[in-house]
Order: structure tokens, then C-alpha cells, then sequence
């Protein structure tokens, strides 16, 4: 890769996987290795599903790209299904590349409308790669630290434009902020007349066994940031807006316009992918096959001693490994996985694995990986 600049802090350990299928890479020479990351969280319904390659062929033989002034019927199609999903049937939806722009316009929208100079947020979730949520600077934001005991009470709610909560990745180690807690800090913004916004960018479209991370709370969002799951690898990302923000919204003066808004080859994949998870019941899928790996691995982790905790939402799992002075469980039994041929992702400076595999995966590959694991865990002392 001697023309590529790798800037992503993530080493790069393979580079020639020339084909995919579902949840398997495959190698120039042939060899395959299990995908339980799917890709950068992305590939839910698993890499290449012959339905999405079948939409691509046949939407990018029609039309593949968008005007200003013109647009196309399965724009609209797409986000009808993304407004029943969401719950804010009668709003509005936009389609944009990837989740940190839909996160950032989400932002920048709330801003055109508020005069309240902050947003509000929980200190370890993940938002953005660049812009106001990028920076997170004391100047737009109030970070609630609720894994350190933060005091609610300290928060000036008639200063807060908008909450927007990730309902249980943070930053992909897989920690859920208590309900009451969250049904405090929701009524506390509404009440002070701030809006809520829900960055469903990791736990959107089935990751955690139901359509969004915020139906496990008591929330109806504002506004719901979409991505990842939604192109299944395409770089497509939404905002589903609610008919109260839309009545909100001067369109004379909020302009938001990049060349890849409302495209129709992302509009009618977002639409496969919504379909495919209905049609192949995939949500309940995700929970049954969730269970499955959890009892599992609870099985390994009472046998050996060395899992502190498996923390999980459908198919979005963490294990956090106990500290040990001598060496790091976590990157060791990770190389370990990595030859042979498993591909999970383990965060830097964290005892934590993240399994996030497609809600497609096959039962004979959650049985390959387990029982990897658990052969390699019995080997240490
Ligand atoms: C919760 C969350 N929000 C936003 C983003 C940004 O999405 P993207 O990388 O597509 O810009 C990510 C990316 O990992 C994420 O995990």
C-alpha cells in the first residue's frame, strides 16, 4: 500500500482482500478470514448481500446521482419507510454520506432554530470525525460524565439546545446509561424547551435487536442521525427530522448543500436495507442469535476465571477481560484469534473486545469463533 495514506490510528494488518461474502473475507491467495466487525460496524445484513449488489446493478443503470433542482421518486420512498421505523411519520427526512455529516447537519439545524448555546451530551460517546461535534469545545458543549457520578443538578437545562444521546455504544465499549437517568435529563431539556436528538449511527437499523438503541428507553426523539447500517457498506447516511422541528425550520435562511444529498443509488439502497431486515425477520434474528453467543460466552467466562464482563444489546457485545500486571489478555488472545483468521476489534488502551458480526451471520460461524476462543483462554495460565 506504498500510494495510500493510512491516518485512521488503526494499524493496518492485512491488504489484499479482493472479495467478500457475508460475514468472510477473502485473501489473493484464497484464504478466507471471519469478518465479526462487519467492516467499520457497516455490513449488517453482511458483506456483498446479493439484494444490495442486486439494487446497485440495477438502481446505478437508471440513475445514480441528483441535481439541485430535481430529484427522484425512490428519495421519497426510502424515507417514508425510514419515517415509520423512526416513529415520526408526517416529518421529513435528508439523506447525506456518512455519520458524522448527518450527526454535524443535525447539529447545525438545531443551531439555525435555538437560541440555547449548548448542546449536551454524555462524556464517552463518539459523534463525529470533524466539525462542532468533532471539536466538542466548552464553547458548544456540556459533557455528563454519568459513569463518574456526574450531578445533574450542576446542568443549566434553560441553556441547553439539544441532548443528543448514543443509546449504548460509547465509543464501541458497549455501556448503557441508566433509563431513569436518561428519562430525567430528556424531560429536564424538553421542559427548558430543547429538543432531543438521537445519534443512532452505531446502534441504528438492528444493531441491538430492535429497529434503534433508543427504543430500549422511554424516548420519542426530535431527531434521529442515521448511518453505517443503513448503506450496508455504501456510504449513505439520514437525518429523520420530526414535524415539530421541521414547523421550526426557516428554510430561507438554514442551507445546508453538499453534491451528494438525496442521491438515488443511496436512497434505494437505505430502501433494500430496511426491507431485507422486515422481510427476513432479522430483529428477532439478532436477539435469539445475541442470547445464543451471551450464554456461551457467560459458559467461558464462569470456567476460566479471566472475563470481568460481557456487556451486550443484540449484536452489538463487549467482553472486558480482567487486569493482569504480567501481560494483556485482551491483545493476546486477539493475535491468537487474528492467526486464526478471526477479525474482531480490540480498543486501544481498553481490556475490551467488540463483536458487532452482521445480523445475517451464519451459526456455524458464531460455533467457528466460539470455539476459538475458548480453546485459546484454556491455554492460559
Ligand atoms: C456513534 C457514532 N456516531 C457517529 C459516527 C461517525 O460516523 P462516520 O464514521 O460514518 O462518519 C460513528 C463512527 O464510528 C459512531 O460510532
Amino acid at each position: 500500500m506504498k500510494n495510500v495514506l493510512i491516518s485512521t490510528g488503526h494499524e493496518l494488518r492485512y491488504n489484499d482482500f479482493v472479495r467478500a461474502e457475508n460475514c468472510w473475507l477473502f485473501d489473493t491467495s484464497g484464504n478466507k478470514y471471519l469478518d465479526l466487525e462487519s467492516g467499520v460496524w457497516c455490513t449488517s445484513l453482511g458483506h456483498c448481500h446479493p439484494k444490495i449488489t442486486k439494487v446497485i446493478v440495477e438502481q446505478s443503470q437508471k440513475i445514480i446521482h441528483n441535481g439541485y433542482c430535481y430529484l427522484n421518486p425512490i428519495i421519497d420512498e426510502a424515507a417514508e419507510k425510514l419515517l415509520r421505523i423512526t416513529g415520526l411519520d408526517s416529518g421529513k427526512c435528508v439523506f447525506l454520506c456518512s455519520g458524522s455529516e448527518a450527526v454535524e447537519y443535525s447539529l447545525k439545524m438545531t443551531k439555525s432554530f435555538s437560541d440555547k448555546p449548548y448542546f449536551l451530551t454524555m462524556r464517552n460517546c463518539y459523534l463525529s470525525a470533524y466539525g462542532i461535534a468533532g471539536e466538542r469545545s466548552q464553547e458548544n458543549w456540556i459533557e455528563f460524565d454519568w459513569k463518574k457520578g456526574g450531578c445533574i443538578e450542576e446542568i443549566d437545562f434553560s441553556k441547553i439546545s439539544a441532548f443528543i444521546f448514543e443509546p449504548g455504544s460509547s465509543s464501541g465499549l458497549v455501556h448503557f446509561p441508566p433509563r431513569e437517568l436518561v428519562d430525567i435529563i430528556v424531560s429536564r431539556v424538553r421542559e427548558n424547551g430543547g429538543i432531543i436528538i438521537t445519534n443512532e449511527v452505531t446502534t441504528g437499523i438492528g444493531r441491538t435487536g430492535k429497529w434503534f438503541g433508543y427504543n430500549h428507553y422511554n424516548i420519542n426523539p426530535d431527531i434521529v442521525v442515521i448511518g453505517k447500517g443503513l448503506g450496508n457498506g455504501y456510504p449513505v447516511s439520514c437525518v429523520a427530522i420530526s414535524e415539530a422541528v421541521i414547523s421550526r425550520l426557516d428554510l430561507d435562511k438554514f442551507h445546508y448543500a453538499q453534491s451528494h444529498q438525496n442521491d438515488p443509488l443511496g436512497a434505494s439502497i437505505a430502501n433494500k436495507v430496511i426491507e431485507i431486515i422486515e422481510e427476513e425477520n432479522l430483529l428477532p434474528r439478532c436477539q435469539t442469535i445475541s442470547e445464543e453467543i451471551c450464554n456461551h460466552l457467560k459458559k467461558i467466562k464462569d470456567k476460566y476465571g479471566i472475563i470481568k464482563e460481557i456487556r451486550a444489546k443484540g449484536l452489538m457485545i463487549a467482553i472486558e477481560f480482567e487486569d493482569n500486571s504480567d501481560f494483556s489478555y485482551a491483545n493476546m488472545i486477539n493475535e491468537e484469534l487474528l492467526m486464526r483468521n478471526v477479525i474482531l476489534v480490540k480498543r486501544p488502551g481498553f481490556e475490551v473486545f467488540r463483536i458487532d458480526p452482521a445480523l445475517t451471520i451464519d451459526k456455524n460461524d458464531i460455533k467457528y469463533f466460539l470455539e476459538n476462543l475458548e480453546e485459546i483462554i484454556s491455554t492460559i495460565k
